[in-house]
Formats: C-alpha cells, structure tokens, sequence
C-alpha cells in the first residue's frame, strides 16, 4: 500500500487502493459470520448517526442513520430503489417493510447475496414480488440505463476501485430527476500515520483521493446536482468508540480476532481525531 504525501490529493488522480476486487469478496464472504457475532444480529454493518434519540445507543444510532437518509432521500412507497452493496440484505427488507417500496440490492460477496435471498425467502411472498437480490460489482450494474429512481449506498463506496466508475454507474441506472443517496468514507487529508495506515486503510482494503469538497467536486463532474452533503466524522468516531467497547474482553470462539478488531477500532476513532479519516453523506440528484 502506497502512502502519499503530496499536499493536493485532487491531483493525485492515480491513488486506487491496490487490492482486488477478488481480495474484498473474499474478506466479505470470511468475516461475515465475525462481523454479524458483534456488530448487528440482524446482519447489517454499517455506522450509526447519533441524536437525541438514540443516545450512545450504537444499533439505535445504525438505525437512525437508515431513518435519515429515507428521509433526506425522499424515499416512499413509490420509489424503486438500488441498494448498492446491500450486504445480508437487512437495509433493503427493512426499508420494503417500513415503506412498501421495490428494492433490488447487488453486493460483490456471494456469501451475503445468500444470505440475503435466504432472509427474503422467509418472507412473505409480497416481499418476494418487491424485493431481490443478485451479486454484482457497483461497477458493472446488470441493469438499463435509467431503471431506478433511487440509488442508496451504505458503507460500501469505499471499498471500489474505481470510485468515479461506481459513481458513473449509479448516475447511469438512475432515472431522470432521481436520487442518489449515500455515505462514504473520506480522506480529509494525505498525511497518513503507520497507526492508521495499518488499523483504517490496510484493514478495510481500501484508499480513496476524496475529501469533503472534493467528493461534490466529483459528483457535479459527472452530472449530479448535490441536494445535502453533511460531514459525519464525528459520528464515525462515536461508532468506533463504541465498536471498541463492544468487542474489548469478549470471550467466545472469536476472542483472540475481537482482541485485535477492540485495538483497531480504537485507533479507527483515534485517526478520526487526528483527520486521517472522515466520513461524508451526500444526496444527489440527476
Ligand atoms: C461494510 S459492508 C456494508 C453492507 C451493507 N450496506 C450494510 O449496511 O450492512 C460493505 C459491503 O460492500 C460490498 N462491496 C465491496 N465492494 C463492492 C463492489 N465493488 N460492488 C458491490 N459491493 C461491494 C461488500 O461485499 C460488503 O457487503
């Protein structure tokens, strides 16, 4: 893994992280029974948006953070949504069972896609007229230009190669005037410690050349107009703080791998402090 010290990562159009797309498969499809033992018994892994609602509560905070971008999104009964790396599929059933919407969600993990068509399976079979999941790499959508009015992504961008390709294609299966809503993981600037070298980008496979601003940058290039873009760092360091605390002294099958991910989270929040990472919302439209 390359570190990069120039001072103007817009310029740095070359920085891709340097893992396949067949290495994140795979730790997708390895870690998946880890991460559901911990993080969500429901199967979703994604961080938490922290209000007066949820307190420190992480998995209330995990389901705020679905709430608020339904809203922000405008997402309703009407909508036919793409869930873009939707995982074990929990987000998409959740968002068909609270609004009644059509949802298709693609992921790169076989391992998820099955678990996700396992969970639709139990469902009842309006569910399984609205709701479907296929595996398929954010960069090669198997979908018509234009089949979707909504694209929603969770914690998944990051992991892409081509960012700007996945981003190409969300643009591409959205309809006119539809909706792009997401969040991604930042670099708000290029001076990398080894600490978050090791625990933030070698850990989660990936690297990514946006900030902030240059993220919206991004998204107006390819055509988007930006509707709401909020910084949510501090909510990230609030999800790892509390990610650290769950996993610290956990005994079971899984002890030793929670010792490591306890000490790796907590310099996760660590290199939120330090801006080594950041993590944005954005909500676009066609
Ligand atoms: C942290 S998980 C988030 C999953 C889900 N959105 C959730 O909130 O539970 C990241 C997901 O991105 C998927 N992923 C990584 N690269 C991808 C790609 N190129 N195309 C589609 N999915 C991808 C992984 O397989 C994994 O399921």
């Amino acid at each position: 893994m390359r570190i990069t010290n120039s001072s103007n990562i817009w310029e740095q159009q070359t920085v891709l992280n340097n893992f396949t797309e067949q290495e994140t498969e795979a730790y997708y499809d390895n870690q998946d029974s880890i991460y559901s033992s911990f993080w969500d018994p429901d199967g979703s892994v994604h961080w938490g948006y922290f209000d007066g609602t949820t307190g420190n509560d992480f998995l209330k905070a995990c389901a705020n953070l679905n709430d608020t971008m339904i809203k922000r999104g405008q997402i309703d009964q009407e909508s036919n949504v793409l869930d873009l790396g939707c995982g074990n599929g929990t987000t998409a059933l959740s968002m068909y069972e609270e609004l009644g919407c059509n949802v298709v969600g693609v992921d790169l993990s076989g391992v998820r896609i099955d678990n996700a068509n396992t969970a639709l399976s139990k469902r009842l079979d309006d569910a399984q007229e609205k709701v479907a999941f296929e595996k398929a790499s954010a960069t090669e959508l198997p979908f018509e230009d234009g089949a979707f009015s909504h694209v929603w992504s969770q914690a998944t961008l990051y992991h892409v190669h081509d960012q700007e390709d996945a981003l190409k294609e969300a643009y591409r299966v959205l309809e006119d005037g539809g909706t792009f809503v997401f969040d991604d993981l930042l670099k708000p600037q290029p001076n990398i410690s080894p600490s978050a070298q090791k625990h933030v980008y070698e850990r989660l496979l990936f690297d990514t050349k946006y900030n902030f601003e240059t993220y919206q940058k991004e998204l107006e290039s390819i055509g988007f107009k930006i509707l709401d873009a909020v910084d949510l760092s501090d909510h990230l360091k609030m999800s790892y703080w509390c990610l650290s605390i769950m996993t610290r002294n956990r005994g079971g099958e899984h002890a030793e791998h929670y010792e490591e991910l306890s000490e790796s989270y907590e310099q996760t929040a660590q290199a939120v402090v330090n801006r080594e990472v950041g993590w944005g919302l954005f909500v676009c439209q066609k």
